[in-house]
């Protein structure tokens, strides 16, 4: 059976940056044909928003990652799919998911972000891939782990990838 974590490290935040965009490369790469759910965990600070700004700007997004810490959600259309960037750290209650639309937006070929994704405590489903951002020193550890399938092959192209 494939390994389903990979850690990875970082030790600044440009390095944080090419997991992002090495992520990006991986997802492009897999031939998705259903839509992938990343799940970004790790506390406050941790690098969650920097490592999606790596990944979005290598699908084609120009500029910094617009915030969607008061919005919860930020909509991009890249690389030909949907691509939404979610954080959940304000979201209130489980139930304002139902109105944020995050379950039209599961759909086709599209890949959804979410950080903070824990606190839909269930009414989302279990991510592809999970990342948890530790800090570790200066620096900062990503542990990827596949809850799927795809999420396994996306995982073995970015151990290819870091060999
Ligand atoms: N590998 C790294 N080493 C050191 N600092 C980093 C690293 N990666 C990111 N940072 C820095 O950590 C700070 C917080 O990053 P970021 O906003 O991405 O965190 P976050 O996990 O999204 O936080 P929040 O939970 O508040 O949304 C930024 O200043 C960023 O530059
Ligand atoms: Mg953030």
């Amino acid at each position: 059976m494939r390994e389903s974590t990979l850690h990875l490290t970082a030790a600044d935040p440009e390095q944080t940056r090419v997991i992002g965009a090495r992520l990006a490369g991986a997802l492009l790469d897999a031939d998705l044909r259903e839509p992938f759910v990343v799940g970004l965990s790790g506390d406050l600070g941790a690098g969650k928003t920097t490592l999606v700004g790596g990944l979005l700007a290598t699908l084609g997004h120009a500029g910094p990652a617009r915030s969607p810490t008061y919005s919860l959600i930020e909509p991009y259309r890249l690389a030909g799919r949907d691509v939404c960037h979610c954080d959940l750290y304000r979201l209130r209650d489980p139930e304002e998911l139902e109105d944020l639309g995050l379950r039209d937006l599961l759909t086709g070929d599209s890949i959804l972000l979410v950080e903070w994704p824990e606190r839909a405590a269930g009414r989302l489903r279990t991510p592809d891939l999970h990342l948890q951002l530790e800090y570790t020193g200066s620096g900062r550890q990503v542990v990827l782990t596949a809850g799927s399938d795809p999420g396994r092959r996306v995982l073995a192209r970015l151990r290819l990838d870091s060999a």
